[in-house]
């Protein structure tokens, strides 16, 4: 197969209808702060049982297209010897890798941030494909104040985003492109949607100018939503409102798919917020997930690190996929929290 065809065959494979994607690939200093709310240390040996837990989920596959992995993962093998990839691969789960090194301050630009990585990722690429991995995901955050973000990280964020997706087309793997609009702060859900619109504009520029295939990309955004300390939290059928306007108005009809990432957003809030786009019609792109936190938290709490809790870990990751399958196609209902 030569790099397009790769990209078409894994695209396909990672849009499919009332299913998402599962962001299993906290960083280092990510999963210490969560393995520390359930009072476990981040050991190699936490990590891999961890990361065997939720691989290791029978019935994944359902709701589940594809899985973002940290580097690690991808050289870690479960007590039976197979290597944690495969083991995604074996529920016809898609394995993909974080391949971004972290964010920095933005040089000149207080309060700002940049995403790097860009130095040597064609090679390293060839390596995350020698282990399976098959689409990539470089995240780019956006702290938003009223002066922030500057223009000086909107054009940077979104060149680096585009040059990433370009060495990964090259290479026959999808990338993922994930602007996040950060949740944190006190702005209103209007500030958010100006942030976001602005964001978007220049990523899709950024994109044109570096000839990525949009039909091979993608696109991994925040909804709009206000800032977690604003004094007015925003209904689920606003959020879909504001979330949908700025999306028609910034991406192009050609962009596979649209998956959210879930931003600090509680696993109900997630859930329900994305049910109601789904309810507002047919819109250019499918709408899914793509959740860290929003599924992966309650399977968290439910191990607790214990052996003994491994299935109750695995059902609580379960259960939190059906309801996002659900709400890919508009049919979730807060009722349906309920039942086990
Ligand atoms: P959250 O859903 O927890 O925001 O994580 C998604 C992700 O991949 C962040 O880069």
């Amino acid at each position: 197969m030569n790099a397009h065809e790769e990209l078409n065959a894994t695209v396909q494979a990672m849009v499919q209808q009332g299913k998402g994607i599962l962001a299993a690939d906290e960083s280092a200093p990510t999963i210490a702060k969560r393995f520390k709310a359930i009072a476990l240390e981040s050991t190699e040996g936490n990590r891999r049982a961890y990361r065997s837990l939720i691989l290791g989920t029978k019935g994944l596959g359902e709701f589940v297209s594809s899985v973002i992995l940290f580097e690690e993962t991808l050289l870690q093998r479960n007590d039976d010897g197979i290597a944690l990839p495969e083991l995604a691969a074996r529920q016809g789960i898609v394995p993909g890798v974080k391949v971004d090194a972290g964010k920095i301050p933005l040089a000149l630009a207080p309060g700002d941030e940049i995403t790097q990585g860009l130095d040597g990722l064609a090679k390293r690429l060839e390596g995350y494909k020698k282990a399976g991995a098959r689409f990539a995901k470089w995240r780019a955050v956006y702290n938003v104040s009223a002066a922030l973000p500057s223009c000086a990280a909107i054009d940077a964020n979104a060149h680096a985003l585009a040059r990433y997706a370009a060495i990964c087309q090259e290479q026959g793997v999808v990338p993922i492109v994930e602007p996040e609009v950060l949740i944190d702060g006190d702005h209103s859900i209007e500030r958010c949607a100006e942030v976001a619109e602005e964001v978007l504009h220049e990523v899709f520029n950024a994109l044109f100018r570096q000839r990525v295939v949009l039909e091979c990309i993608v696109l991994k955004p925040s909804m709009v939503v206000p800032g977690k300390e604003h004094a007015r939290q925003a209904t689920p059928a606003e959020v879909a409102a504001q979330t949908l306007r700025v999306l028609r108005r910034c991406v192009p009809a050609a962009v596979a798919s649209i998956n959210f990432l879930s931003g600090g957003q509680t696993p109900a809030q997630a859930t329900a917020n994305l049910d109601a786009m789904n309810r507002c019609g047919a819109q250019p792109w499918p709408l899914s997930f793509s959740y860290g936190r929003a599924l992966l938290d309650p399977a968290l709490k439910a191990w607790g690190g214990r052996v003994a809790q491994v299935h109750a870990g695995q059902a609580a990751l379960l259960a939190r996929t059906r309801l996002n399958g659900a709400a890919c196609l508009g049919r979730y209902t807060a009722t349906m929290e309920a039942t086990p």
